[in-house]
């Protein structure tokens, strides 16, 4: 349908400076902006410079990775982007290992979910169209594949752990949120960029230097291709809800102690962690790949 952006054209001028990430943003706008930098710092220099060259010249980001990574979210509060909310998610099922589903596409409701909108905005980033429609695919795209690395976009059980009411010091809250924004940011606790620099130097030379070519092993498999992975990141998602996050809840809920600051985040930070630092290796192995095509 679209054909491959000329890419050359718009490669070779020098690549803006990073930007820095202002620590006021508030998986929330903190997770998403970290994946958004993780993905710039850690991608090919050559897709780099040609995702840096699109993005400065956007004035919704101004070259930041980190406003382009949570974008998606801040035009929620414009209802002429209505028809993009329900793309942000998937509806699989299971609350248990043994009734967990693997994705089909009937559980993409009316053919909008984060799969269609992934598999829309890939085509669209290169696409031959104007900057404009590609500066959107870009910040859309970067923006749901860390979307797909929140376990709680990978379900329809209780709108995605929105149902699951719990605690946070105190206050009431609910499941999604305390995996979208509350664990996340009390790990930050006030140092975003401290943050980002410390999951880089893990991926790059610490404790998760090992495992990144696992988190992208779906890349060499037989016929694997950009949608294909999407699909196995889903499926693993929606087994870590099944396995982990909803037998968690519900006995947690039997027990009465849905108060999740302390220990419960305790037992989940790192877990939280390596989600977000897999996420910004695996965007940006699918940027590399999207856009050696292009370019
Ligand atoms: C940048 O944006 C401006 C205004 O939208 C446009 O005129 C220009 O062609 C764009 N591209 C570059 C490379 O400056
Ligand atoms: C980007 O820069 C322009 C020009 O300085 C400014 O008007 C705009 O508000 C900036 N955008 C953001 C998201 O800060
Ligand atoms: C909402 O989005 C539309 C379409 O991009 C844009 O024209 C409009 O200015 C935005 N409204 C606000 C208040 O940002
Ligand atoms: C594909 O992108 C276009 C342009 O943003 C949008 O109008 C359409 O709703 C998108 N469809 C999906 C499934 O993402
Ligand atoms: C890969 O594709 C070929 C050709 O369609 C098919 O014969 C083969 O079974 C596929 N392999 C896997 C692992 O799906």
């Amino acid at each position: 349908m679209f054909k491959k952006a000329f890419c050359l054209a718009l490669a070779g001028a020098i690549a803006g400076a990073i930007a820095g990430a202002s620590s006021a943003l508030a998986w929330g706008d903190n997770g998403h902006a970290a994946v958004g930098l993780l993905m710039q710092r850690l991608v090919n220099p050559e897709v780099r410079s040609t995702l840096e060259q699109l993005l400065n010249n956007d004035s919704s980001v101004n070259g930041s990775f980190a406003l382009a990574g949570s974008w998606a979210d801040h035009i929620k509060s414009n209802s002429s982007y209505n028809w993009a909310n329900s793309l942000h998610y998937v509806g699989l099922t299971g609350t248990t290992p043994d009734t967990c589903t693997a994705y089909v596409p009937s559980q993409c409701a009316d053919d909008r979910c984060v799969i269609t909108g992934i598999a829309n905005y890939t085509e669209r980033a290169v696409a031959q169209a104007p900057e404009a429609d590609r500066q959107e695919a870009v910040k859309f795209l970067l923006h749901f594949l860390g979307d797909i690395a929140q376990p709680l976009h990978a379900t329809v059980v209780e709108l995605g752990g929105n149902g699951n009411i719990c605690y946070w010091e105190g206050e009431e809250t609910n499941l999604h949120y305390v995996w979208d924004i509350s664990i996340i940011d009390k790990t930050i606790n006030g140092d975003f960029d401290g943050y980002v620099n410390q999951l880089e130097y893990d991926i790059v030379k610490g404790k998760y230097a090992s495992s990144t070519a696992s988190w992208v092993s779906c890349f060499g498999k037989e016929n694997a291709s950009l949608a294909s992975c999407v699909v196995e990141w889903i499926n693993e998602a929606n087994q870590f809800d099944c396995n982990y996050i909803f037998p968690t809840y519900y006995a947690a809920e039997k027990r009465d102690d849905l108060e999740l600051s302390s220990k419960y985040y305790a037992d989940n930070a790192e877990n939280v962690n390596r989600f977000v630092a897999r996420a910004g290796v695996r965007t940006a192995h699918y940027f590399n790949v999207l856009f050696k095509d292009a370019c």
